[in-house]
């Protein structure tokens, strides 16, 4: 059984359970073998292709494969995105090698898949994490044995490490902040930033579970279940744990390495990272080929409040936190620019309350506004991911919206990719906290595909 569906510019896609589909828009005729079919796409406007790019990309064996997953940072890409749209849209690097640029890279998944594919790339995020992510998932892993390590550390006589956080004893059992300040003190005290990227994000892991915060939840939160934890926790050999549960993330850590490592990687690609940045005050200092990014989602989301227990530990303090959460889309401020999508204007009339307004008209004029600034500088194809949300069980096709935009800005929308996403932990939040109201789980997640006209 075959389902048609015709796109915008009338070109005409099949897709069936046998799953083949042929398209103009990659390179030559793709077999893909991720698609599936999804009827209700019949009724877009634009050219849509139903996809599971989990599937669609041979090359990397898991979507959580090596480092393209060293932290489970909120809303990260599957690598399989960024190596999809490499392979079918940018030149290949031994021809020619890109510039990919990600203005809301989180995780950094797009650098750390560029780099496999040789091209160079350019990163940015509000988030400080970003760097530490960055760094530890290209590092190449220390020849040093995890037992030797852990040896170091118990020898060792650090000052403690305080983290300027005004709730640490809000966060932390009393009991376990001297073990945790030592061991910190003895992580920011080794000589090297290499030395100490291979301790940053296995003991950020073991910190977080020493903590009230539920592991499940990317938000701070004590449930129930983490309050259990904690008084498991303290009824047992608690420092042994400790020790057991840092050894296992450091050598997890350094598998992860040396998967990665494996895909040859490039040495000798160009990367820029900035973290720390805003957007909205950032510009691009030359051109750039390809943007692929994520912006952040339009509700329950918010990116500095979930990892802000690492940046403490990290040595952020609350003003530094706080000045990062005030920048944070969508609420923050921001200035409005000429949004060129009628059904951004017909969406937007049609939300009653004054606080979702609010939300709504910061998070586009903020992403489109930085959209439209940065496109300027990219000179052949902008793929975006977006999640279609809901404001008031509405669901806003955010995709769509978007495309109206940068078309009237002199894009031309090529395809939309529409991929299911499995169960994702960030949406397991029953309420949302932007409507206060049920979230409606997110099913779908578009790639929007855009060339230069
Ligand atoms: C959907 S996430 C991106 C996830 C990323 N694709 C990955 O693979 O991890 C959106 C990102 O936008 C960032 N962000 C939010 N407001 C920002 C701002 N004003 N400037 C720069 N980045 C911002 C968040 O910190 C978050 O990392």
């Amino acid at each position: 059984m075959e389902d048609v569906i015709k796109g915008k510019q009338g070109k005409l896609l099949t897709t069936d359970q046998n799953i083949v589909h042929y398209s103009s828009t990659s390179s030559g005729m793709e077999n893909v073998s991720a698609v599936r079919n999804i009827k209700s796409l019949q009724d877009s406007t634009y050219q849509k292709i139903p996809i599971l790019f989990r599937q669609a990309v041979n090359d990397i064996p898991s979507t959580t494969h090596g480092t393209f997953s060293v932290y489970q940072y909120p809303a990260k890409f599957i690598p399989q995105v960024i190596a999809y749209v490499l392979k079918h849209y940018v030149p290949p690097a031994d021809n020619q090698r890109s510039i990919i640029f990600d203005p809301f890279a989180g995780h950094g998944t797009t650098g750390i898949v560029a780099r496999v594919y040789g091209h160079h790339y350019v990163l940015w995020d509000l988030n400080p994490f970003l760097s530490i992510i960055h760094d530890t998932a290209i590092m190449k892993p220390p020849k040093v044995f995890v037992s030797d390590l852990l040896y170091d550390l118990t020898r060792s006589k650090p000052d403690e490490f305080v983290p300027r956080w005004k709730n640490l004893e809000y966060w932390f059992p009393e009991e376990f902040l001297p073990l945790l300040e030592r061991t910190w003190g003895y992580v920011h005290s080794l000589p090297t930033y290499q030395e100490q990227l291979v301790w940053y994000i296995p003991l950020i892991k073991v910190t977080r579970y020493f903590s009230w915060a539920d592991e499940k939840v990317h938000k701070l939160y004590k449930s129930k279940r983490s309050k259990k934890k904690i008084k498991d926790l303290l009824e047992s050999d608690w420092k042994k744990k400790f020790f057991i549960l840092l050894e296992r993330e450091l050598s997890t850590l350094l598998t992860k390495l040396q998967q990665y490592q494996a895909l040859k990687p490039h040495d000798d690609v160009n990367a820029t990272v900035k973290s720390g940045i805003d957007v909205m005050e950032t510009c691009l200092d030359s051109e750039v080929d390809v943007m692929i990014t994520s912006p952040p989602y339009l509700q329950a989301q918010e990116y500095i409040r979930s990892t802000k227990m690492a940046l403490y530990w990290l040595g952020y303090d609350d003003h530094q936190v706080q000045a990062l959460s005030k920048k944070e889309i969508p609420y923050r401020k921001f200035e409005p620019i000429n949004i060129h999508s009628d059904l951004f204007h017909k969406y937007r009339s049609q939300i009653k309350d004054e606080h979702l307004v609010k939300l709504f008209d910061c998070y586009f004029h903020s992403v489109l506004g930085a959209f439209t600034t940065l496109s300027k500088k990219v000179t052949s194809l902008l793929a975006i991911f977006v999640s279609p949300a809901t404001i008031r069980t509405r669901q806003i096709p955010i995709d769509d919206i978007f495309i109206q935009h940068l078309e009237a800005l002199g894009w031309k929308h090529d395809v939309t990719y529409i991929d299911t996403i499995k169960a994702r932990s960030m949406f397991e939040a029953k309420v949302n906290p932007a409507s206060g109201l049920q979230d409606k789980r997110m099913e779908t997640e578009h790639l929007i595909i855009l060339k230069k006209e």
